[in-house]
């Protein structure tokens, strides 16, 4: 079992040399993954863990200990939030402007905690079917009560870290 804090290598691909015949794509596909797509190097973590290897619209690279670490001290809850939340949740929520666009982002304008409380944060993340007929999110079940409270103690911290550039 790999430590909270890994995640795999992530490549920018062309070309799988080991088809024999180009990608053997369909064209529809050829079209919404070319000219490059992303891929991960691994085989110990779940693909559903994982943002999904769609086509690359941009690339943005980014100053992450501005953008997602501010200042955060080593060895605390609030870093050990921040690993999990990475793990877990950048994928499909960012964090000024930076992560996944498939939920709500978590700290621009307003932070999450300026307006949910924190145990129903902590309720959503554990069973969103609960809250919302049809909910796209699906419940985390990896990360257990201690490590949710750890990524709410990150969500807090952000609340004082906005960067809206
Ligand atoms: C696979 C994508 C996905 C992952 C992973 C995910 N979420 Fe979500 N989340 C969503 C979507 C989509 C919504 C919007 C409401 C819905 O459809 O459930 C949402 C809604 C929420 C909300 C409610 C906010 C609102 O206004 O709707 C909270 C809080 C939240 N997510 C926190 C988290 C946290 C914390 C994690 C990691 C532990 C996480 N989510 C992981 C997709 C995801």
């Amino acid at each position: 079992m790999p430590p909270s804090c890994w995640v795999p290598e992530g490549y920018v691909v062309f070309k799988d040399r080991d088809a024999l015949s180009g990608r053997n794509w369909t064209p529809e596909m050829e079209r919404a993954f070319s000219p490059f797509y992303l891929v991960w190097k691994t085989d110990s973590v779940a693909a559903s863990e994982l943002p999904w290897p769609y086509g690359l619209v941009h690339i943005k690279l980014i100053e992450r200990n501005r953008s997602l670490a501010g200042n955060i001290s080593e060895g605390t809850g609030v870093m050990r939030g921040y690993h999990l939340f990475r793990r877990y949740c950048l994928s499909c929520h960012s964090i000024n402007k930076t992560g996944g666009q498939v939920g709500p982002e978590m700290n621009w304008p307003r932070n999450i905690t300026e307006y949910w409380t924190d145990q129903n944060i902590k309720n959503y993340i554990k069973d969103p079917g609960s809250f919302r007929y049809n909910a796209h999110m699906p419940a985390v079940k990896q990360v257990d009560d201690q490590g949710i409270d750890d990524i709410i103690r990150y969500l807090h911290y952000q609340k004082e870290h906005k960067y809206p550039e």
